[in-house]
């Protein structure tokens, strides 16, 4: 089975502070972006990629794969959800694939194992899912009106960091983010709007080494796990 991918790369990265986002700073000489879209197209299963990026972005026409049959370039929106609501709707018009996979720009480290996994959920589960890795640390809430003073310790058992790619059958994601949006409901990830919908969601195990590049100290650690793949 072949799969496409919706890729949120809208974001202008604040938190990294560069000249600008993340996405488009390099590691070896490659974007951050262009190492994800390499990762998910060479993936044997995936076969085309929606890039949502925003309307102005000076940087995305100038990329060596701009050119390629398998890229869609579609404009994002104010939020992440927005972004990725944007690419479905493009696929709409196009594809109407029966299952969509949603992954972050700034993911390049996902494994191609872990994407493997995460498909096989459509086979043998027939519901959507996400890479997610156990909490380590012990998890404290803050006080809400005191954020330096902790209110409470939360028991950590159970508790998963949700990453992407995150796969769902496409119509229900696109109705479910698209109803979550009108209804103004804080949607971070594909998850939270399928399970607002009452939708189950599977959680697949994942390497911690899937991270978001976020901070500058992300990148030197992106570089360091994507030379471990060539070794
Ligand atoms: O900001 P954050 O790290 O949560 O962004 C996650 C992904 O969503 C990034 O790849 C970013 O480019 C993308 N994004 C987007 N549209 C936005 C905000 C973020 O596509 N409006």
């Amino acid at each position: 089975l072949q799969f496409t991918v919706v890729v949120p790369a809208a974001g202008v990265g604040k938190r990294m502070a560069a000249d600008r986002p993340k996405q488009y700073l390099t590691i070896d000489g490659k974007t951050v972006l262009e190492h994800t879209l390499d990762k998910l197209i060479s993936h044997p299963n995936i076969q085309h990629i929606v890039v949502a990026v925003h309307p102005q972005d000076p940087y995305f026409d100038g990329l060596p794969c701009r050119q390629q049959p398998w890229l869609t370039r579609v404009d994002g929106g104010d939020e992440r959800a927005d972004s990725v609501l944007a690419g479905l709707n493009m696929l709409a018009q196009q594809q109407q694939p029966d299952w969509v996979l949603v992954h972050d720009a700034a993911r390049p480290c996902v494994s191609h194992s872990e994407i493997s996994q995460l498909l096989a959920l459509a086979e043998h589960q027939g519901q959507g899912g996400l890479l997610a890795c156990p909490v380590r640390d012990t998890m404290k809430r803050a006080n809400k009106d005191q954020p330096s003073l902790i209110d409470k310790t939360v028991d950590r058992d159970g508790l998963w960091h949700a990453l992407t790619p995150q796969f769902f059958p496409f119509s229900a994601l696109r109705t479910a983010l698209s109803n979550a949006l009108q209804a103004k409901i804080a949607i971070t990830d594909e998850a939270s709007a399928m399970e607002w919908a009452g939708h189950p969601v599977q959680l697949v195990e994942s390497s911690d080494k899937n991270i978001k590049i976020t901070r500058p100290d992300d990148l030197a650690l992106a570089a360091f796990y994507l030379s471990l793949e060539n070794l």
